[in-house]
Order: structure tokens, then C-alpha cells, then sequence
């Protein structure tokens, strides 16, 4: 999709369709007003017969209206006005570009960031209608024959803005939409694959790929040997049963000086999840393919930060391996040692993000970094807690945790605050190791991110237990992208903070 904005009366553009909204009952907005004056209240005539009431959703394409430029004009329903919010513009977005998408505009012109959104500034909506279009388009079909396909796709969107003087700033902010926008099709892209297409060695090749894209990234990446001589113990005890090569995935991206702290993000990388020894029940097993949907994040974050230039230092790993049964396999009971030097008695195999993660954030320490924060489709428990709605976030820095916040109530992409007390530690005590890496049925989600925090030391940490929000299942199964329009989110208020 090309994406545009201008500014400009909406009976006066030339397209192939002009999209304005329409509230319950009946209430045109100012181009809807605009558009019917202009056809000498022939849209009001056909909404007063109750072609269009202004349901959330509904829509009215009429072709060849008189005195109209375009060859259509797409009324949309925007439903109750006291009530629009980001949610329900989003839907009115989609509703829109799916109808022009099924009938043949290719190019339209669209009035709808003139209508006032709760909670919403102009740039906001500008955002969100991007992500919305973006998010309605979507599709993988990398494995159909024949592929769905569209005959005559929507491919160019001018978003209508009021003001032209502050066109080159929303011109910016629509750069940044788009970058974002893509960031999150290239994780739900990474999340879909399967599993046997999305390996370790696939993901370090599309971190490679992205420094080839980008010059600001440099990518690199350690095989298992370069992880052994790293003493990274606990990563390489969940890989021993699989039989694809692990890796470990640095990417760095400088757009600072040198001397800058860089953030680092670290994203759990298990490109198949089976539970190893501890093997998971057979019922949607299949969904643990999204368990590197993590690393797609960071990967997801880091392509969209160097497309849009952003004046940090950014540092991106990834554990990346399969968890699976073998011979070789760890067991339950067995002990390993982690790159800190802490012994982990490995109670449940099928607890193996942390394995992975706390080996990666003690790697962070070598970067100095200002915050390191992990992202992790971690725990079921964290389903139990919040549901599919929410991320929880974990921190023991409360500013970090306050922007994550932040970030994630002006994206829509929520998280929720949970605890790490020391209460919760007593429950990794080890009978014969440092620590285990489970610490029973109770507060699961909690004691996970409990066990990432004895990694995380001094560093300004925070972890993000992605495992409801990832994905969907059902119907709509398929990968969400979040929490890349957080991550970007975080990063951009990060910039714009210290301007
Ligand atoms: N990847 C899973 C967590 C998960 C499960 C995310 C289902 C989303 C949906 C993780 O590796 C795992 O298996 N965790 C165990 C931990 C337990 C053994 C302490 C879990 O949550 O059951
Ligand atoms: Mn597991
Ligand atoms: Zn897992």
C-alpha cells in the first residue's frame, strides 16, 4: 500500500472513490456535509430514505454522484459519536478499505481523520488508520495454491488532513505509521511461518537480511559452538533435544554516537516449543510455533527503528532454538550452569524460555546498556491471569516500567502491572542447584519473570510475558505482531524524552 496525506475539499479530488463517515442516526460529518452541498443533497435524500443509518461498520458506495469528482463516494458508519474511540475508528477503517478493496478502487481518498476520536490527537489518527488499513489487508497465504488474491487490490490511500500548513509534520508522522505498520506484518509474517520453514538458522537469516537492508544494523550471529564457548549453559541445555542447530542473534543498530547507552531488547526465540522431556498434551500443540514470536517482536522493533532513523543506539538478541524430545534431551532433574555461574536444577523441561532469556539478559551487561527488557510468550499462567487483552510487565526499575505503560495506553497495546517480591522468590528455592526453574502451580506467571529477575542484577530490567496476546487462536487463528507498535512506541517517546 502507498500511503499519502494532503489536504484539500473532498468534491474537488479526482479518485477512483472519496470515503467520509457518517454517525448514528444519520449525523454526515463535515466532507459527508460537504460532499451532499456539493450533489445538491443527493446523499442526504438517499440517507433520509435509510440507505445508511450510521452503524458502526455499515457502509453506502455510490457511483457517478453529480457535481463529485471522483468516480464513488464510500459513506461509512461510524456508529454512536459520543462513543468513538480509537477501537471503533480502527473498525470504520476496516470497514472501509475491505469494501473498496472487494470492488475495484484501487485509489481512494479518505475524509475520516477529520472526525474527533476520544482520547485521540491528529497524529493518533493518522496512526491508527494506517495500522488499521494495514492490519485489514493482511494476509498469509505464503503456502495456498492458488493464493487468494484480490482482482483489482486497493493500492494507494491518500489520508485527507485539515490543516496544510502542518503538512510536512504529519508527513513525518505518517512515515513513522508506515515503518510501524510493516514492523508489525514482518513479525505476524515471522509468528505465522511454521515451524519447519521458521527454524533458528531462518530467523539469524532474516536478522542477516535486515542488515543488509539497513546499513545502520549490523547483525551477528553465534552457531552452538560460538554458544558453548560463550558459557551459556542454560540456552544450551533446552536445545540438546533438537536436532536443528541453535543460534544465538545480535543485532545492533547505531543511529547515536558511540558513546550513547544503547537499549537492548531481548526476545524469546523458540521456533517450536513440544515441552521437551516434560512433553505438552497434544491439544494445539500446533500453536507452539508462535513461540518465537518474542524474537519476532525485537527483529519486527529493530527494522522498524532503523527505517525510521531514530537517534538511539538499539540492541537487539536472540536465543534462538527448538525445544523438543530426544535422547540427548535434558531431563527433569538435571543441573546446568548458566552463564552467570548459577546452577539451575531443571525441574520441568517444558519451562524453558526462562532457560533461554537469563542467559541472554546476562549477555545484555556486556553492552552497558541504559534498559534491557525481554519480550516472551513465557507462561500459560500469564493467559490464566489476563487473558488475551493484556501483556503483563515486570520490572524492577519503576521509571521503565511507567514508560512501558505510557507507551502501551497511547498505542492501545495494553499491558498490566505484576509484582516480583521477594514472597514470590521463596518458591524457586532448589533442593541441590542455585535455583530451579519452576516454582510450582501457584503465581506461575509471577515466579517465571521471578526467575529472570536473578539474572538481571543491577540492570534496569523490565519482561513482558507476551504468551496472550501473541496469537489468536480459532477461526482467526494467526500471529497479532504485538507488541511492536509498543516497542515503537517506547523507543520513539524514548528519543523524543531526551530532545
Ligand atoms: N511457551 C510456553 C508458554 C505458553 C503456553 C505460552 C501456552 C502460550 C500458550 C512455555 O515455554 C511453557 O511451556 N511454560 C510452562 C511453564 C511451566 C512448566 C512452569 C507453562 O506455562 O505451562
Ligand atoms: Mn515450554
Ligand atoms: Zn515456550
Amino acid at each position: 500500500m502507498q500511503f499519502s496525506v494532503k489536504s484539500g475539499s473532498p468534491e474537488k479530488q479526482r479518485s477512483a472513490c472519496v470515503v467520509a463517515g457518517v454517525f448514528d442516526n444519520r449525523k454526515l460529518s463535515a466532507s459527508a456535509r460537504k460532499l451532499d452541498e456539493a450533489s445538491e443533497g443527493f446523499i442526504s435524500s438517499l440517507i433520509r430514505r435509510g440507505e445508511l443509518e450510521g452503524k458502526l461498520g455499515q457502509t453506502l458506495l455510490l457511483h457517478n454522484v453529480k457535481n463529485i469528482l471522483s468516480d464513488r463516494v464510500l459513506l461509512v458508519g461510524c456508529g454512536k459519536e459520543k462513543d468513538f474511540r480509537p477501537k471503533q475508528f480502527r473498525k470504520v477503517v476496516d470497514a472501509a478499505v475491505k469494501k473498496l478493496n472487494d470492488t475495484g478502487s484501487m485509489e481512494a481518498v479518505f475524509y475520516l481523520t477529520e472526525l474527533g476520536v476520544k482520547g485521540c490527537d491528529s497524529d493518533q489518527k493518522i496512526r491508527h488508520q494506517v495500522m488499521a488499513t494495514t492490519q485489514s489487508l493482511y494476509l498469509f497465504n505464503d503456502f495456498k495454491n492458488p493464493k487468494d488474491s484480490t482482482r483489482r487490490p486497493l493500492r494507494k490511500m491518500t489520508i485527507m488532513v485539515n490543516n496544510r500548513k502542518d503538512l510536512l509534520h504529519r508527513e513525518k508522522v505518517l512515515r513513522e505509521s508506515v515503518a510501524i505498520a510493516d514492523a508489525v506484518k514482518l513479525a505476524k509474517d515471522l509468528g505465522n511461518m511454521p515451524g519447519n520453514f521458521c527454524t533458528p538458522e531462518y530467523l539469524a537469516g532474516q536478522a542477516l537480511g535486515l542488515s543488509k537492508t539497513y546499513p545502520k544494523i549490523s547483525t551477528e550471529i553465534w552457531d552452538e559452538a560460538q554458544i558453548e564457548a560463550q558459557k551459556m549453559g542454560a540456552f544450551l541445555s533446552v536445545t540438546r533435544g533438537s536436532r536443528q542447530p541453535a543460534r544465538f542473534i545480535i543485532m545492533q543498530y547505531q543511529g547515536a554516537e558511540q558513546t550513547q547507552k544503547p537499549i537492548v531488547l531481548i526476545g524469546k526465540g523458540v521456533t517450536f516449543d513440544a515441552g521437551g522431556i516434560s512433553l505438552k498434551p497434544g491439544a494445539a500443540m500446533d500453536e507452539m510455533k508462535y513461540d518465537m514470536c518474542g524474537a519476532a517482536s525485537v527483529i519486527a522493533t529493530i527494522a522498524a527503528v532503523a527505517e525510521m532513523e531514530l537517534p538511539l543506539n538499539l540492541v537487539v538478541l536472540v536465543p534462538a532454538t527448538e525445544n523438543l524430545p530426544d535422547g540427548q534431551a535434558t531431563k527433569p532433574g538435571d543441573i546446568i550452569t548458566s552463564l552467570s555461574g548459577k546452577t539451575i536444577e531443571v525441574l520441568n523441561t517444558d519451562a524453558e524460555g526462562r532457560l533461554i532469556l537469563c542467559d541472554a539478559i546476562s549477555y545484555s551487561e556486556t553492552f552497558e546498556p541504559e534498559v534491557v527488557i525481554d519480550v516472551a510468550t513465557l507462561t500459560g499462567a500469564c493467559i490464566i491471569a489476563l487473558g488475551h487483552h493484556a501483556s503483563a510487565v515486570f520490572s524492577n526499575h519503576s521509571p521503565l516500567s511507567h514508560d512501558l505503560e505510557h507507551a502501551a495506553k497511547a498505542t492501545n497495546d495494553k499491558v498490566w502491572p505484576m509484582p516480583i517480591w521477594e514472597e514470590y522468590q521463596e518458591q524457586l528455592k532448589s533442593n541441590f542447584a542455585d535455583i530451579a526453574n519452576i516454582g510450582g502451580r501457584d503465581a506461575g506467571m509471577i515466579t517465571a519473570a521471578c526467575f529472570l529477575s536473578q539474572f538481571a542484577g543491577k540492570l534496569h530490567w523490565a519482561h513482558l510475558d507476551i504468551a496472550g496476546v501473541a496469537w489468536e487462536s480459532g477461526k482467526n487463528k494467526g500471529a497479532s505482531g504485538r507488541p511492536v507498535e509498543l516497542l515503537c512506541q517506547f523507543l520513539l517517546d524514548h528519543v523524543n524524552d531526551k530532545a
